[in-house]
């Protein structure tokens, strides 16, 4: 994926994020990926959140309710793993992909501005 943010941590993760949505498409790949993907989501997420709630930014609400939605999305996919075969996966990934990319270059660039514009990143 190209950069996606000028702070270091928020494009560091942004990428790991979307190998992990790589690796789902993988034939190799299993339901352990998705839980990578989970965990992975939730500590991004809530660093974000973090920086957001201390810096009293003003999208907060807004923002969180976009992670909740992706988070919401993750499980349900976790509760059907049984269902995780090739075509399965290729859809996922290609949803969550999508939707990750929207993320990063529409909400999470507004946080990109308030943060580097606070001076605190
Ligand atoms: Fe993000
Ligand atoms: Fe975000």
């Amino acid at each position: 994926m190209r950069k996606t943010s000028d702070i270091l941590w928020q494009d560091a993760q942004h990428q790991v994020l979307f190998d992990i949505l790589d690796q789902i498409k993988q034939p190799d790949a299993d339901v352990t990926v998705l839980l990578r993907l989970k965990e992975y989501t939730e500590s991004h997420f809530a660093l974000e959140e973090l920086y957001m709630a201390r810096l009293n930014y003003p999208d907060l609400a807004e923002h969180v309710e976009a992670h909740q939605r992706f988070r919401g999305e993750i499980l349900e996919l976790l509760e059907r793993g049984e269902e995780f075969d090739e075509v399965y996966r290729q859809l996922t990934a290609t949803f969550l992909t999508e939707w990750l990319k929207r993320h990063v270059f529409g909400t999470d660039k507004k946080l990109e501005a308030f943060l580097l514009a606070s001076g605190t990143h």
